[in-house]
């Protein structure tokens, strides 16, 4: 039995290959041959936070394996725990009903803490601004897809690198291949010392910048994030910093013609509408890669002993 709690369990080239070319596989499948591999489980969606993409992919993706699903969105206020029970006792609740449990919490370390007392394997869809290793491996899967591969790639990621936990969980698989990073946000947001150690001991050759108009020309992908308001504890802080980065089209055109642009999602005002008509944009081909991709990691997680 196996938890997902964080991207450090999947540095190793090999699993990822294997992950990326089962998410290749169900994506060229005809929906009625999908493998009901999760036949006869219950899988439990327990979001304490909000979401979109992850709880419904991971929905369809549970239903497409042919497993029935038990959800909750707004857990903080619909289930017990707004009458003061504890993320241990609600785990041990939910055990008795589910074969697993895929936890959105606001709070770094919570979902480490449920799978502490759970006996069904517990995925992190989010804890605060810590991590997010679904999100890593489909961010990682649009790369393969989008440039053909990792090594040599110069990869820019801009905008909330402090709390952006598609960041913290992005970089230590980036890290396996020889890219090229900037790392671009308002200095308020800059990326923690603890990361930048974990590049340096990795060897990854990387820049730290709070202007970008030197990198957008040679980067082959833009990752942009949401400037992460709800980590703020005041909002004049957030106001300095949400308009530092904007990609507009007077950007895209600086950029190379096969570069492509991802964004976890949601996007506040920090990639102008028009550029989604470009051929660079590939978030929204990103959100499909996520549903894929959370199957693949389902049959992994269920096929492991
Ligand atoms: C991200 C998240 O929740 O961390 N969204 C997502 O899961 N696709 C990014 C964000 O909220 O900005």
């Amino acid at each position: 039995m196996m938890h997902v709690l964080s991207v450090q369990q999947f540095k190793d080239k090999a699993l990822l290959d294997k992950l990326f070319k089962r998410a290749a596989e169900l994506q060229a499948m005809s929906p009625d041959l999908y493998p009901k591999i999760l036949q006869h489980k219950t899988i439990a969606t327990i979001f304490y936070e909000p979401s979109t993409r992850t709880r419904l992919s991971f929905e369809a993706a549970i239903q497409n394996l042919g497993a029935s699903l038990i959800s909750t969105e707004n857990a903080g206020q619909f289930s017990s725990a707004a009458k003061g029970e504890t993320i241990e006792d609600s785990t041990r609740t939910i055990n008795a009903y589910a074969d697993g449990i895929v936890m959105r919490h606001p709070e770094v370390g919570s979902v480490a803490r449920a799978a502490e007392v759970s006996d069904v394997p517990v995925i992190n869809a989010g804890d605060g601004a810590g991590e997010h290793p679904t999100q890593a491996l489909l961010d990682m899967y649009s790369i393969r897809q989008g440039k053909g591969g990792f090594d040599g790639l110069t990869i820019a990621m801009v905008g909330d690198l402090m709390n952006g936990r598609t960041i913290h969980s992005l970089l230590p698989l980036l890290s396996l291949y020889k890219v090229n990073l900037a790392l671009i946000s308002p200095e308020s947001l800059a990326l923690q010392q603890n990361y930048l150690t974990d590049l340096d001991k990795a060897g990854i050759n990387y820049r730290v910048i709070n202007d970008w108009s030197d990198a957008l020309a040679v980067v082959d992908v833009l990752y942009m994030t949401r400037v992460q308001k709800e980590r703020f504890v005041n909002e004049a802080d957030y106001n300095k910093v949400k308009n530092d980065f904007i990609l507009t089209m007077e950007q895209v055109k600086q950029m190379k013609k096969d570069a492509i642009i991802l964004h976890p999602l949601p996007r506040v005002n920090e990639i102008d509408t028009a550029v989604d008509a470009d051929s660079r944009a590939y978030y929204f081909k990103q959100v499909k890669n996520g549903l894929f991709m959370r199957m693949a990691l389902l049959d992994y997680v269920y096929s492991e002993k």
